[in-house]
């Protein structure tokens, strides 16, 4: 049946996104415990895959956890993963500008501009995640942006040409990655179908109003989705 190919893609706070592709469940970034602003509860989410953007707390958030609980397999830049599987994780390591076919679509990192250290409270060490990273995901003919913690960067441009991007998710939050502003060139360069706001609200430096956002977007393809909304692609 077709209806059974298409992709369902939400949006659960901060950075979090969840795909349901090929009867999989995929998250980017799963932060939810301590994210104010997620629906999700950790012990509900079993995700098959999760796909990782940088080393920082707000995006690894319950991935050990949730990757022991479910036997999750975690894509991500090749440092991160080195870190995650030293905890007991099953990791696919990547690296910047290379995809890889998996059974349940094609990943590809992209670069993005931002740091990427875990900070171990306990030791007051900072351990090297490797370089930051955008997402692509690719299955049915359709193409996910995720564009991780970034600033703006002309190769966004690039990046929409390689790979014509149905779904734009986009930091709007200022303050450590690009504002409602620079969000808004992004999209311009990028020229996706539609571009949604994440990585806002979540804390007090990044308290931004997506719906502004979304209205400053030339071609009117702006969409705000409130946590537990999704898109069908
Ligand atoms: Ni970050
Ligand atoms: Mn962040």
């Amino acid at each position: 049946m077709k209806g059974d190919s298409k992709m369902q893609v939400s949006y659960h706070g901060h950075s979090v996104v969840q795909i349901k592709s090929n009867g999989k469940t995929i998250f980017i970034d799963p932060f939810i415990t301590g994210n104010g602003l997620t629906d999700l509860k950790a012990e509900d989410v079993h995700p098959d895959v999760i796909i990782l953007t940088h080393g920082h707390g707000d995006h690894v958030g319950d991935t050990v956890e949730l990757a022991k609980q479910n036997d999750s397999l975690v894509i991500a830049n090749a440092d991160l993963c080195d870190f995650l599987s030293f905890k007991g994780v099953k990791t696919h390591a990547m690296h910047i500008g290379g995809s890889y076919q998996f059974e349940f679509g094609r990943v590809k990192l992209t670069q993005a501009f931002h740091g990427s250290g875990y900070v171990d409270e306990a030791n007051k060490q900072i351990i090297y995640c490797g370089m930051p990273a955008g997402i692509l995901f690719m299955n049915e003919g359709k193409t996910i942006y995720h564009a991780g913690d970034t600033g703006l960067f002309s190769d966004m441009k690039l990046i929409g040409e390689r790979h014509p991007i149905d779904l734009a998710f986009l930091p709007i939050g200022d303050n450590f990655t690009m504002g409602p502003e620079d969000a808004a060139y992004a999209a311009k360069l990028l020229q996706a179908k539609i571009t949604v706001p994440i990585h806002y609200n979540t804390f007090p430096p990044i308290k931004q109003d997506p719906y502004r956002f979304v209205a400053m977007l030339e071609a009117n393809n702006g969409k705000v989705l409130e946590p537990g909304e999704s898109i069908e692609l």
